[in-house]
């Protein structure tokens, strides 16, 4: 059997895991227990760094529906790693308004800093690179998101310097 036609496997949920599931399908009506799909996608990234085939396959299983469905999910929105990643994700954003001042040439500074390609990760696995969609700060712009989390902007060269250093430095690397 090929790697393309093998099943995809489920991945075992913990018992903690169903626990914070259970209580995300709580929030919703009876029978709306689909509605708590993204809530379940990030716990599991929460917990296991990325989103697999086979966890997807454990959500759908889990509330009932189709993995392509979940899947669906996973993949239309940028927060949800669909491979493992750096422990910091920088996601640069590069829709137009950004792009018109700078965003793409934040992107390209941090490739040739990094030393990758946007949508890869350092070898020594600190940081992963991305482009990302409209974060709604655009009068900040160019603009980016740290772990999904930290907005970061007006991100000119010196500014990025001084992230990536900074993180490096508190990893106890060089800057
Ligand atoms: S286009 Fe970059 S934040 Fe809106």
């Amino acid at each position: 059997m090929s790697a393309d036609t093998a099943p995809i496997l489920t991945a075992p949920l913990s018992e903690a895991t169903l626990a914070r599931f259970a209580r995300e399908v709580a929030k919703y009506p009876e029978g709306q227990q689909q509605s708590a799909v993204m809530a379940c996608l990030s716990i599991v990234q929460q917990e296991q760094g990325w989103v697999s085939p086979a966890s997807e396959q454990a959500v759908a299983d889990y509330l009932g529906m189709p993995a392509m469905a979940v899947h669906e999910v996973t993949t239309f929105y940028n927060m949800y790693n669909q491979q493992p990643v750096g422990k910091y994700k920088l996601s640069v954003c590069t829709n137009l308004p950004c792009v018109l001042r700078n965003g793409g040439k934040a992107l390209a500074y941090l490739e040739r800093k990094l030393g990758i390609a946007a949508g890869e990760t350092t070898a020594d696995g600190l940081f992963t690179l991305q482009q990302c969609e409209c974060l709604g700060a655009c009068a900040d712009a160019p603009v980016m998101l740290v772990n999904d989390r930290a907005m970061c902007s007006f991100m000119e060269d010196d500014k990025l310097d001084q992230l990536v250093d900074g993180l490096r430095a508190a990893e106890g690397g060089q800057a």
